[in-house]
Order: structure tokens, then C-alpha cells, then sequence
């Protein structure tokens, strides 16, 4: 799975302005809430959440940069390269499931919701800044009882944030498991409400990451590679992780504040 393959696209979908899902074949299996580390040549090599983990895979890329800009630009045809799968993925958990994503987050976590394959036993909660950036909703319906949006505009669904949702629904409903991915203040906050409720949850983080294989430490947290012991973490072990929610490490490996 370290073996760089070079993958021909075969769909393209513009989910959102600058939110592009690109789909094409690869026979190696992921398990939900794994990563690629994707190869476009002359640009640069970046950490992506699979978001479609079928034998037709796929990527769902936010234009945030040089490297998403140009992942934005591709088309069928084109081609990319991949390394992985990398990363532990979520564990598949038993009882009732409250999911919880922001923005591209809900690339990590739709396989999840997926792999469960009870739909009566999740219940997805998506944020995002406005409207338009609400993403995998139809995706998200079909395979949960119940989806709630909230966006910061107020534009879709309620006014709020994703973890204000989260609250509401812990104190409304029993769930036996929370998962989340998004920004790692959101992540934050989720780790504090799902504690207060005594709820255990599985958090994805993202680190700067250039390897992605646990050689090189630039996604090093607290001592830990979350390549490679990560992106996935229990409630358990995120308590421990003393720069988790403050502090992060940018492509210097210098630390900065979140
Ligand atoms: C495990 C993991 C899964 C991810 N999944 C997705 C996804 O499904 N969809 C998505 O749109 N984005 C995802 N990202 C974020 C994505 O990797 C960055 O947005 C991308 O690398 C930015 O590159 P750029 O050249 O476009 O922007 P740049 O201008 O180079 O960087 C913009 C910002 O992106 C972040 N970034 C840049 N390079 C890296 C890197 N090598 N590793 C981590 N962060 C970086 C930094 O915070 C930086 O400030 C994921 C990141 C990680 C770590
Ligand atoms: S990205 Fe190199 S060790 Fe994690």
C-alpha cells in the first residue's frame, strides 16, 4: 500500500462551489475514516479522506490552496497518483451511533455511517458555513433515520454550530457512540460535550502530514503520529493529548496556536 499507484478518473461531481468529489477504480481495500496521500505531479502530495471506500473509489477535495485548486481542476480522464490506504479508520460501533461533521468532515465519516448498515441506529448531524457548503446530505439521508443541518449564516437548517446540535441530541436521546470529524476546535468542544453526558466518542484529526506513514513525525501530537496510530481517537486517548484543541504543527514542525 506504500507503492505510489497512478489512478485514471472516471466521475467527477461539484458537490458545492470549490467542493469537488473525484471518483476512479482501485482494487486495494479502506476501511472508513482511512486517508491517501494523493500525487499530483508538479504540485504537491497531500493527505485525503476517502470518501467513497467501494472498489470505485473516491476523494471529496475543499479548495483551500495550490494543491486542492488543482485537484479541483481535474477531470475525467485525468490522472492522479495514490498511496495508501494509511491510518486506522473508525471502529464500527454496536448500539446507536450519533455522527457529527464539519465542513469536509463528512468525507471521513459518510463511509462510517455506511458501514454500519442499520439506518435506524444513526443519526447524522452536519455543519457548515453556509448553505452551499453543506455537503453528502442526499448520501447522508439515505443511510441514517435522521439528518439535522446547521450552518454559522443561519442559510440552511438552524442557526448554530454542529456542536450545539450535538448537545441538544445528548440530552434528548442515548447514544452509545458519538463520531466526529472537522475543524479541531469543533473537535474540541465535541470531546467536552460528549464528556459531560459520559458518552464515548471516535474523533478524526488532522495534522500537517507529509509522509503519512509514520516516518517522517510532521503530524506528531503529543508524541503520537496520527498517520498512523491516528487520524481516529478514542475519547479515551484524546483526554490525554495535552495539545489537542490548542496547539498543532505547521509544515516547519514549528508549533503553532490553533
Ligand atoms: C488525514 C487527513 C485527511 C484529510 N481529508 C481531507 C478531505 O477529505 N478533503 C479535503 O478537502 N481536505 C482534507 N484534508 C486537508 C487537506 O490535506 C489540506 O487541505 C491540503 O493538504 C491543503 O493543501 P493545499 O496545497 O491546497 O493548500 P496549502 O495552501 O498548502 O495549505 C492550506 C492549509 O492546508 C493544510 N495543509 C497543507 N498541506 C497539508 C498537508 N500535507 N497535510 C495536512 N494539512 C495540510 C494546512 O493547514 C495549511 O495551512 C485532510 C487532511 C488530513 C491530515
Ligand atoms: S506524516 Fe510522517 S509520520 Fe505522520
Amino acid at each position: 500500500m506504500n507503492k505510489q499507484r497512478i489512478v485514471t478518473i472516471t466521475s467527477v461531481t461539484k458537490e458545492a462551489p470549490g467542493i469537488t468529489t473525484l471518483r476512479f477504480h482501485d482494487e486495494i481495500k479502506v476501511k472508513p475514516g482511512q486517508f491517501y496521500m494523493v500525487w499530483l505531479p508538479r504540485v504537491d502530495e497531500v493527505p485525503m479522506s476517502v470518501s467513497y471506500t467501494s472498489v470505485e473509489k473516491g476523494i471529496t477535495v475543499k479548495e483551500v490552496g495550490e494543491a486542492t485548486r488543482a485537484l479541483g481542476k481535474l477531470k475525467i480522464r485525468d490522472q492522479i497518483g495514490i498511496r495508501g490506504p494509511y491510518g486506522n479508520g473508525y471502529r464500527i460501533p454496536k448500539g446507536t451511533v450519533l455522527v457529527a461533521g464539519g465542513g469536509t468532515g463528512m468525507a471521513s465519516l459518510l463511509p462510517a455511517v455506511e458501514a454500519i448498515g442499520d439506518p435506524g441506529r444513526v443519526d447524522v448531524l452536519i455543519g457548515a458555513k453556509t448553505a452551499g457548503e453543506v455537503l453528502l446530505l442526499d448520501r447522508a439521508r439515505k443511510a441514517s433515520r435522521e439528518v439535522h443541518v446547521s450552518t454559522d449564516d443561519g442559510s440552511m437548517g438552524r442557526k448554530g454550530t454542529v456542536v450545539d446540535m450535538v448537545q441538544e441530541h445528548l440530552e434528548m436521546k442515548h447514544y452509545d457512540m458519538v463520531l466526529g470529524c472537522g475543524p479541531e476546535r469543533m473537535l474540541s468542544a465535541l470531546l467536552k460535550a460528549c464528556d459531560e453526558k459520559s458518552v464515548k466518542c471516535q474523533l478524526s484529526l488532522e495534522r500537517y502530514m507529509k509522509c503519512g506513514a509514520g516516518l517522517c513525525g510532521s503530524c506528531v501530537i503529543d508524541g503520537i503520529r496520527v498517520c498512523r496510530e491516528g487520524p481516529v481517537f478514542s475519547s479515551a486517548e484524546l483526554r490525554k493529548m495535552k495539545e489537542f484543541g490548542s496547539s498543532k504543527r505547521d509544515e516547519c514542525g514549528c508549533s503553532v496556536k490553533l
